[in-house]
């Protein structure tokens, strides 16, 4: 089994999985040596601090060892992805992979003697969402009902929020002014639609009024940020998303608690007086990431 979205995940399915990363949470020492002589390789083709890490900790702290291999310094950059994919699988028992496109990722996966795990590319961020739904679960007791507010630009989060929430029962509403056409899944869309549990609108301050939590993630794609080429793209998404900022004055009156996958660009999409609010859940999520790495090796890995 690969995990590339959530695509063959049942609601029980995710939910479960939610529930057995709470656990690992909560019994650690249970877990230490269960993973013992196995090997996870962590392919990154893009930045990352989040992901690399809680995947390597996750690996160590279930008795086995994680590989931390970077696209550029190998002959991944020089080579096919299958056969390179068809010697990695014969000799470590999982792989993750960050890579820029979600094409490689399925050519990885049909190579792959073993588990590949979508670390996030241009369509899906399945391990960040787990962290989130992990979260949700803590924070209100359970997921079904929950009503979240995404606010930002439709991306490769957005479509795996929609995709984790709806399949649970929570409620989800995107505020997005923008839709990065390279992340458009119409499969998610069009099953969000049907569930009813998903809605649009620009209307951001009646979206907030009640929910529960209110999420955001970069206006600008990793990969492009510091990148001079998208500079244009980068300055008009600024001036067309400033009015969508999630801030104090945005949450006057609103309950709900702040989520932000991380990165964050301070003064862009959050301002810092939502960042250091009382209702920020915003490290705790990314802590997060560790647990739902560790349930998603478990689901993933025979052991
Ligand atoms: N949220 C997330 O995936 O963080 P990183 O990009 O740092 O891995």
């Amino acid at each position: 089994m690969h995990l590339l979205n959530f695509k063959e995940f049942s609601g029980k399915d995710l939910e479960a999985l939610v529930d057995l990363a709470i656990e690992v949470k909560s019994n650690p020492n249970k877990y230490l040596r269960t993973f013992e002589g196995k090997s996870a390789a962590l392919i990154f083709q893009k930045t990352s601090t989040r992901t690399r890490v809680s995947f390597e900790v996750a690996m160590t702290q279930l008795g086995g060892h994680a590989l931390y291999i970077d696209w550029r310094t190998t002959n991944f950059a020089l080579a096919d992805i299958s056969d390179e994919l068809q010697y990695l699988s014969r000799n470590v028992d999982c792989i993750m992979a960050r890579m820029l496109y979600d094409t490689d990722v399925q050519k990885m996966m049909k190579a792959s003697r073993v588990p590949v795990i979508n670390g996030c590319d241009d369509m899906y961020h399945p391990s960040q969402i787990l962290a989130d739904l992990i979260t949700v679960k803590e924070k209100r007791g359970k997921l079904k009902g929950a009503k979240l507010v995404y606010i930002g630009v439709h991306n490769n989060v957005t479509n795996s929020l929609i995709e984790g929430c709806t399949k649970t029962g929570m409620k989800i509403t995107t505020v997005s002014p923008i839709f990065n056409e390279a992340a458009r899944d119409e499969q998610i869309l069009s099953e969000a639609k049907q569930s009813g549990l998903w809605e649009s609108t620009l209307d951001v301050k009646a979206a907030v009024k009640d929910a529960d939590f209110v999420y955001t993630d970069t206006w600008i794609d990793m990969e492009f940020f510091t990148d001079p080429k998208f500079e244009t793209e980068k300055e008009k998404r600024i001036k067309l998303m400033m009015p969508y900022q999630i801030n104090a004055e945005l949450l006057k009156g609103s309950d709900a608690y702040v989520m932000h996958d991380m990165p964050i660009h301070r003064g862009y999409e959050i301002s810092a007086d939502a960042i250091e609010s009382p209702k920020s859940v915003i490290y705790e999520q990314a802590e997060n990431r560790l647990y739902s790495a560790k349930a998603i090796f478990l689901k993933l890995i025979n052991p």
